[in-house]
Parts: C-alpha cells; sequence; structure tokens
C-alpha cells in the first residue's frame, strides 16, 4: 500500500517559501510528521523569511538549493522519504523574468516547464530515492475549468471529470496565455503516466485547488488573492489581475493542506475513483463564487466595520456586473466523501488573511473618523 504514516519516515515538501507550501509543513509537523522542508535560496528575502519561520518549528530539517530547473536537486531531500508534496511551481508573478535565475527568461515557457521539466525533476529525484511510496501534487481548478467557465451551462458542478483542455480549440489552447492551465493540465497526465511506470513503487494523487487564502504565517507568503484581500482591507485598489470586477472561488489554505495530508494517508481506491486520482478542492463553506468588489467587501466589512475600505470596480470591462457566479455550483464532494476533508466557512478565511495581514505589518488599516 502506498498510504503512509508518520512511522513511515519524513516526508518532504517542496515551495515551502511559498504560501501553500509554508502551511503544508506546518500541518504536517503538527500531525506527528518529520519534514524536509525544500527552498530554492536561503540568502534571498522570501528565503531568509521563510527559514526564520520553519527554524521555530521542531522536526523541519531545511534543505536549501532545490530549483525546479536544476536536475538533481532534490536528491538528497528525498532520500529515505515516504512521501513527497510537490507544492513549488513558476507562477506568473515569480516568473517575471527576474526571478528564475536558471529559466529562460520568457514568462510562459518558464511556467510551463515550470510543471513539466520541473517535475521531472522531481520525479526523478522520486525514483533515485528508492523510498518514496507516494507524491501528492498540487496543481490547480485551472486544470479542471480554465478557461471553459463561460462556455459551461447553468447550474454546471465541476468535477473531477473535467479538464481544462475538453473541447477547447488547439489554436487558442496552445497559447500562451494559457501557459498556467495547460503546465497543469500536461503535468497532471505525466505524473500519473510516471507513476504506472514505477511498476507499483509509488502512486501519485493531484489536488487542484481554486483560489488559495487564508492566514499569513510570515510575510513573503504574500501574493496573489490574499494580497488583494489584504489590500481591500487596507483601503487600497487591487494591483493584480486587473482593476475589474471578478469572482473569488476561495479555498481555505488550512482545508486544503489537511486534505493533501489526508489523501497521502488514505488507503481508497484513488486511481478508479470518480475522474481519476485528482480532487477538486473549492466552493468554501458553500459558498460557490463571491463577488470581489461586493461580497468580499461586504463580509470584510462585517468583521472590521472601523475600516475604510479601497473601491474595487464592481463591473466587469463591459461595465456590467459579473454573471458567472450564477452559472457554477462550486464544491468538493469528492474529497469530503473520501479523503474526510473538511471545509470552513468562507468568512473565518477572509477574516484570518485581514487580521495577520494586520498583525505582520503587511497592511494598515484606515480608520473612519
Ligand atoms: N495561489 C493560488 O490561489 C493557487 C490556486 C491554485 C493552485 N495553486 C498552486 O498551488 C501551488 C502553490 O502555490 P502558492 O500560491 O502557494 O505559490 P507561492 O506562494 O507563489 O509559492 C510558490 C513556491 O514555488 C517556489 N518556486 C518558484 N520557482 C521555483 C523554482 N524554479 N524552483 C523551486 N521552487 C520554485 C517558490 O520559491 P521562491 O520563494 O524561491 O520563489 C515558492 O516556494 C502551486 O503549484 C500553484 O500552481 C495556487
Amino acid at each position: 500500500m502506498s498510504a503512509i504514516s508518520p512511522k513511515d519516515g519524513p516526508v518532504a515538501v517542496t515551495g515551502c517559501s511559498g504560501f501553500t507550501g509554508g502551511h503544508m509543513v506546518r500541518e504536517l509537523i503538527l500531525q506527528g510528521y518529520k519534514v524536509r522542508a525544500c527552498i530554492r535560496d536561503e540568502s534571498s528575502w522570501r528565503g531568509q523569511d521563510c527559514v526564520n519561520y520553519l527554524s521555530r518549528l521542531p522536526n523541519v530539517d531545511i534543505i536549501n538549493g532545490c530549483d525546479l530547473f536544476t536536475p538533481g536537486s532534490y536528491d538528497e531531500a528525498f532520500k529515505g522519504c515516504s512521501a513527497v508534496f510537490h507544492v513549488a511551481a513558476v507562477l506568473g508573478n515569480s516568473a517575471d523574468g527576474k526571478s528564475q535565475p536558471t529559466g529562460s527568461g520568457d514568462v510562459s515557457k518558464d511556467v510551463y516547464e515550470g510543471g513539466m521539466v520541473g517535475t521531472k525533476n522531481v520525479i526523478d529525484a522520486i525514483n533515485a530515492s528508492g523510498s518514496v511510496k507516494r507524491m501528492v501534487y498540487t496543481s490547480s481548478m485551472a486544470a479542471v475549468s480554465g478557461a471553459r467557465g463561460a462556455t459551461v451551462p447553468d447550474g454546471y458542478e465541476w468535477t473531477e471529470t473535467d479538464w481544462a483542455s475538453d473541447e477547447v480549440d488547439p489554436e487558442r489552447w496552445n497559447h500562451p496565455r494559457n501557459a498556467y492551465s495547460k503546465s497543469k493540465v500536461d503535468t497532471e497526465h505525466f505524473i500519473n503516466d510516471a507513476a504506472d511506470a514505477s511498476g507499483g513503487k509509488w502512486d501519485a494523487i493531484t489536488m487542484n485547488p481554486a483560489m488559495i487564502c487564508g492566514p499569513i504565517l510570515f510575510k513573503a507568503q504574500v501574493g496573489q488573492w490574499i494580497e488583494q484581500i489584504g489590500r481591500l482591507a487596507g483601503g487600497l485598489d487591487p494591483s493584480w489581475p486587473s482593476k475589474y470586477d471578478m469572482y473569488y472561488n476561495i479555498i481555505d489554505v488550512r482545508d486544503l493542506v489537511k486534505a493533501h495530508r489526508l489523501a497521502a494517508e488514505s488507503e481508497a481506491d484513488h486511481k478508479n475513483s470518480h475522474g481519476g486520482p485528482r480532487y477538486v478542492m473549492h466552493g468554501s463553506g458553500g459558498r460557490s463564487a463571491l463577488r470581489f468588489g461586493t461580497e468580499v467587501a461586504e463580509i470584510i466589512h462585517e468583521h472590521f466595520p472601523r475600516f475604510v475600505l479601497g473601491k474595487p470596480a464592481t463591473v466587469t470591462s463591459e461595465g456590467k456586473p459579473i454573471t458567472i457566479a450564477s452559472k457554477v455550483l462550486n464544491d468538493c464532494k469528492k474529497a469530503k466523501s473520501v479523503l474526510g476533508a473538511t471545509i470552513r466557512p468562507v468568512e473565518e478565511t477572509i477574516r484570518d488573511v485581514v487580521e495577520t495581514s494586520i498583525e505582520l505589518g503587511v497592511i494598515t488599516p484606515k480608520l473612519a473618523s
């Protein structure tokens, strides 16, 4: 069996200077694991900030120099481990031509190859370890729904049988703007094939989260959706990815990393389950999709009524309110029923983003006079 427990030896986590990776280490430590925390550069400011946090946790070995683009750089970290949680990815905001010294400098290429080439290097290290029984990969809802959101009928529910590449015109699919979705889809298939090719030595499970939000453990984790929620609470306008309103389909990072761990420990027949060995993780607290400019702002206002909030757009680029939210039903039924995953109310997630953004000095709220 490939299911693991703390008795099977240490586990490794890639991308520990990131938001999800840092939380993954914390979750595993709290559940009795010894963790090899892989980071790529302990001298970078993110690396230093993360080392400062991780050094305060028990049972963590920090392994420096693990770069997705460097073959062999995960070998030492994975030796003797029972499982690998592969969380690291080259994301658009870390592929800016400066943040990937070992990449090509082309953002779309680095995002795509960070998945494919990077994961090949991770898999080579798993095969070389001789000890790893299970790989848990952090993919994305971008590999499930991707750009197909506008094309689905009203009330559509995304599940593990959906692939972002389904029925998408190849020219559109191969466009550099789809590099992230395509990377996640192709990497999932690549991992599943590699697990099969291992002849039963190890198996693979994929988690497909939506927008990952929740408390910040250290400052270097700030980015993406949590940064935008913090800006709103701090009286600032959104800075990314657009000035227009969009819907937020939130998963709490604590629920997500717990589901990763439960997947690693689960003896279920993941491969032959609905949609294969993948678990959609979205629809926090039964609220499928929140409009950022109105509903997320309302939740912040309910919790922090004295703060003057930013004023994000409440319409799309066409000047209309967002309508997509009514079309889709987001839930993680399979993760709940097969893994026993639990999902907290989204209000708690948003509140905790704001509280920790203040506590860590990321934002300074403006108070109503
Ligand atoms: N954030 C979301 O809403 C979201 C949604 C769905 C799926 N995901 C997926 O969840 C995973 C974690 O995302 P996140 O938001 O937690 O990301 P994050 O905070 O930006 O962290 C990304 C991690 O990957 C590492 N990394 C980047 N380039 C690397 C390279 N060349 N070699 C080794 N490590 C490298 C970063 O290290 P450095 O600090 O050294 O740059 C960092 O530790 C990713 O696979 C992402 O695709 C995220």
